[in-house]
């Protein structure tokens, strides 16, 4: 069993990252047995399609880098890296450019939301962005990938790349990775609007819960989240047709390890008024030792670095013979 995955580093870890991915990178890596190896890493490769300047881009990495330990990634187990250490990343990235399709990144749907009306004036980095997401994966022979909902379909493009590229080849080089993806907590949703997902570009900052919100700014947050005037039903088939109270017992559900039904039940014939500060006590205890550690560990800069040097170096040896064997199964000479 190979495990990767990835984040972004723009902006902050928030409750959807969490949730929906860190939560389980944590998990596979304290149940990893000997024969398994997880990897996990900062795409900051993928973060040029998002204008930065350059110190904020170093301060991002090394803040993430220490979101992910504080959150429980431990570096002695699981191997922490940034993409721009290992070059192999964008090399095997150029050679997939080779095998994927046009039409298939064209049905992209992250592209469309993030190019929004003006595809025309998309980077071109931000419409092979899948096509590095699939070096990422396949660089590794990774078997099971942690994300988000959102990431599902950048999956499927990802096994097409590796089938065509071992067809087109006659070899079979590359691994079909499996998405693990959180039954309960896929898609955590905006707090200001539970169609849209809770995300680092959204404008409004009350939208999302951040990894470094303290104690009251996430009371704050939650007792303003929008709800409606309804009364909590007594079984989770209640709040069909009611998105931002699905998310919030949602959430609640998750942070607790219980079921929607079994929110419900707890909460059934009370209003928003009551439910709300009992999902904000169990945000504030789950997140405050996660943003104390992080807070600690974001001014050991050079401890950082090291945690990710000593990562990218393993992470370098282990894409070493996958990165041979394509160059050579195309017949490129290094
Ligand atoms: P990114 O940085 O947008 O998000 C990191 C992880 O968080 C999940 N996520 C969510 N899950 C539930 N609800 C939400 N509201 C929510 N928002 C984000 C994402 O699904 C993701 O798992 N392209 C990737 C990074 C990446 C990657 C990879 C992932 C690059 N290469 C290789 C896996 C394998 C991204 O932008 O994630």
């Amino acid at each position: 069993m190979r495990v990767l995955s990835g984040i972004q580093p723009t902006g902050n870890l928030h409750l959807g990252n969490y949730l929906g991915a860190i939560r389980n990178w944590v998990r596979m890596q304290d149940e990893m047995d000997a024969d398994s190896q997880c990897f996990f890493f900062l795409a900051d490769m993928h973060s040029i399609t998002v204008h930065e300047g350059r110190e904020q881009r170093i301060r991002n990495v090394r803040d993430m880098a220490a979101a992910l330990v504080a959150a429980g990634i431990d570096p002695d187990r699981s191997v922490l890296f940034n993409q721009a250490r290992v070059p192999a990343h964008a090399e095997l990235c150029w050679l997939l450019n080779g095998t994927a399709r046009i039409g298939w990144l064209n049905r992209m749907t992250q592209f469309k939301d993030k190019a929004g009306k003006d595809r025309e004036g998309a980077s071109v980095g931000l419409f092979v962005y899948p096509v590095l997401q699939a070096a990422d994966i396949l660089i590794y022979n990774a078997t099971h990938v942690p994300v988000g909902e959102d990431q599902k379909q950048h999956l499927e493009l990802c096994r097409d790349i590796a089938t065509k590229f071992n067809t087109d080849f006659g070899v079979d080089l590359f691994t079909l990775p499996a998405p693990i993806i959180p039954k309960e907590s896929a898609r955590i949703m905006s707090l200001r609007d539970g169609t849209a997902k809770m995300s680092k570009s959204d404008p409004s900052d009350m939208s999302r819960i951040n990894l470094t919100d303290d104690d009251d700014a996430i009371m704050a947050k939650v007792k303003k989240a929008k709800s409606d005037q309804e009364l909590l039903p007594e079984t989770a088939e209640g709040l069909t047709g009611r998105p931002e109270a699905s998310n919030l017992v949602g959430i609640l559900a998750t942070l607790t390890g219980r079921t929607t039904d079994a929110v419900c039940a707890e909460f059934a014939g009370k209003g928003f008024g009551a439910f709300k500060p009992a999902l904000g006590e169990v945000l504030v205890e789950t997140l405050r030792p996660i943003r104390q550690r992080f807070l600690e560990l974001r001014t050991e800069d050079a401890a950082l670095d090291a945690i990710l040097d000593k990562g990218a170096a393993k992470a370098a040896a282990a894409a070493e013979p996958t990165l041979r064997a394509a160059y050579d199964a195309m017949g490129l000479m290094r």
